[in-house]
Parts: structure tokens; sequence; C-alpha cells
């Protein structure tokens, strides 16, 4: 499948990868001491320990810079009304979970295990997840699944899914989505809508990602790989083909959270040049967006 990546060999980015880097948000800090019994003094050494190896299974600039510490879906203007969603019993699965810190910062938070899963292709990325937040007794292994979005098995009755396909009311996507391009991004969407989600409406889909105020295909800033950056416009525009193609409505609300991708300094910008073209008034900042879309049909 042309959308999957894999490790690749030969990245040097020091600037990411230094432990210089290291941060953690106060939540991060609260949850490390308080739910995986980690020291305060050891969680830095510990921290960067994990980082070192899971930027070894695939350089994602989130690892080098500890974003996996600084939880995303919280900053989602719907995190409280999917917190008790979950509280009341709808599942959660996040896409593309990585270590999965955004599933504990839900457990953290009151949701209940038995409601919260995760997927992804890397299973070296679950395994380091237990290894950072100690937490193999609270959350069973097999709330985790090790498979691409784009398998074709995944919701059959026995593929990797499995009982969950067709019965989580939650889909989120952090950080996940801007790996493709326009047509990945869209054959993810749909399978998500067609065979993970509830098929009613009420259902969610929602997650953050990078954008840019113009959108379009743009190269990856360090790898060979191209990905389509949205602003609201496109962002809505994806939605209604999706819509047209799976024959559903959805009410999508989108929010842009500023200039910088991660808030730690101007040095921290990301720019990303448009695909096919080499003209310097086609770089573009990056700018991270949250968005939430409900099925209304
Ligand atoms: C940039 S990380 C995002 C991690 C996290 N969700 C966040 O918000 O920081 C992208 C994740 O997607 C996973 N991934 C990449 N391609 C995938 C695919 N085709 N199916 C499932 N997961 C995939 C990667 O292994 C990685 O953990």
């Amino acid at each position: 499948m042309d959308e999957e990546v894999g490790p690749i060999s030969g990245v040097s980015r020091p600037e990411w990868t230094s432990e210089d880097q290291f941060y953690i948000s106060d939540k991060a800090k609260d949850l490390l001491v308080n739910y995986s019994g980690i020291l305060d003094t050891n969680i830095r050494s510990y921290s960067v320990a994990v980082r070192d190896k899971a930027w070894k299974i695939f350089p994602y600039r989130c690892i080098g810079t500890f974003r996996f510490l600084d939880f995303s879906l919280i900053r989602n203007p719907a995190y409280g009304e999917i917190l008790t969603r979950i509280k009341r019993g709808q599942k959660f699965l996040d896409i593309g979970c990585c270590l999965g810190s955004d599933i504990r910062a839900l457990l953290y938070d009151g949701a209940p295990a038995c409601n919260v899963f995760g997927l992804d292709i890397e299973a070296e990325f679950i395994n380091l997840g237990y290894d950072l937040f100690v937490d193999e007794e609270k959350l069973a292994r097999h709330h985790f699944r090790i498979t691409s979005i784009f398998d074709q098995t995944i919701t059959c009755p026995d593929g990797t899914l499995g009982d969950l396909a067709g019965n989580i009311d939650i889909a989120h996507c952090g950080a996940f989505l801007h790996l493709f391009e326009w047509d990945g991004q869209v054959r993810a969407i749909e399978k998500i809508i067609s065979e993970i989600l509830v098929q009613n409406p009420g259902c969610l889909l929602l997650g953050r990602q990078k954008g840019c105020k113009v959108p379009g295909t743009y190269n990856h800033s360090f790898r060979e790989q191209k990905s389509y950056g949205h602003n609201e416009t496109s962002f809505k525009a994806m939605w209604k083909e999706i819509g047209d193609r799976t024959g559903t409505d959805w009410k999508v609300d989108f929010t842009f959270e500023g200039d910088l991708i991660d808030g730690s300094g101007e040095s921290s910008r990301l720019v990303i040049l448009k695909s096919g073209s080499n003209t310097e008034g086609d770089r573009q900042v990056v700018q991270n967006f949250s968005f939430k879309a409900e099925r209304v049909k």
C-alpha cells in the first residue's frame, strides 16, 4: 500500500533529537507520577530512554520532540464531551495511537478501560507505551490492535478489529491523516465511516493534524513523501466528497491552533514546500488544527 510508511535509514535531525527538546506537560507529569508510579526525579531519564528507542523505530517529529508527553486529544474543544460519552459506555478507538498517550490521558481522567482502544501499524510503539506508562494491569493488551488502517481484512469477523468493527462510537486520528495525500486521507476516512464506526447519526471522528493556510500537496519536510495540508475550506470540501461517496452527512468543526506547531519557540517552525514547486512563495508554515466531524445523517 503506497501510503504505508516504514522505517527509513539515514535520517538525522539533531535539532529534534537532542535531550534539550525534553518537554513534559504538567498533566503528563501528574499522570506518570500518579498513574504510572514513576518517581518524579526519574521522569526525565525514563522519558528520554523511551523517546530514543521510539525514534529508532520511526523518526516522527512528534517522537523526537516528546510530543507524546503533551497529550493532543485533551486540547480538542470536544474533549469534555467525548470523555462524558465514554464514561456513559460509548466506545473510543485511537487510530495511529503510537505509544497510546491520548488513551492514557482518557484513563487518567476517569474513562473506563473497557471502552478505550488503540490501533497502530507498529507493534513496538505499543510495547514502548507499556514501558512508559507501566499499566499492563490496568489496560490489557487486547485494547491495542496492530494493523494498517488500509488492510482490507481488519474488519472481517476474524480480522484484527473483530468485535470492534462497526461498534466504535468515537474515532480519533491524532497527527495521523496528515501522513497521507488527499486520496489516502479520503480512503482512510471512508474505511473508518463504513467499517469501524457505528452506523448511526451522532458518531464522531475527531483529531488534530498539520495544515497550512494555502491548502495543497506538500513535500514532507525531510522524507521522500508527500502529504495534503488543509485549511478549513479544503478540509470541509474533502468531507463533502467523503459524504457523497459514503451516502452520509457530516457537520465538521475546524479550528486552527495558531502559528507555531507546538508552541515551543520560533525555532520549532516547520516550513514545507508545495509539491512540484521551487518557488519561495510556495513555502508554508505548518499550523496544527483540531477537528470534530459528527455524523448527522
Ligand atoms: C505521527 S504518529 C502520531 C501519534 C499520535 N497519534 C499523536 O497524536 O501524537 C503517527 C502514527 O500512525 C501510525 N501509522 C502510520 N501509518 C499507519 C497505518 N497505515 N495504519 C495504522 N497506523 C499507522 C504510526 O505507526 C504512528 O504511530
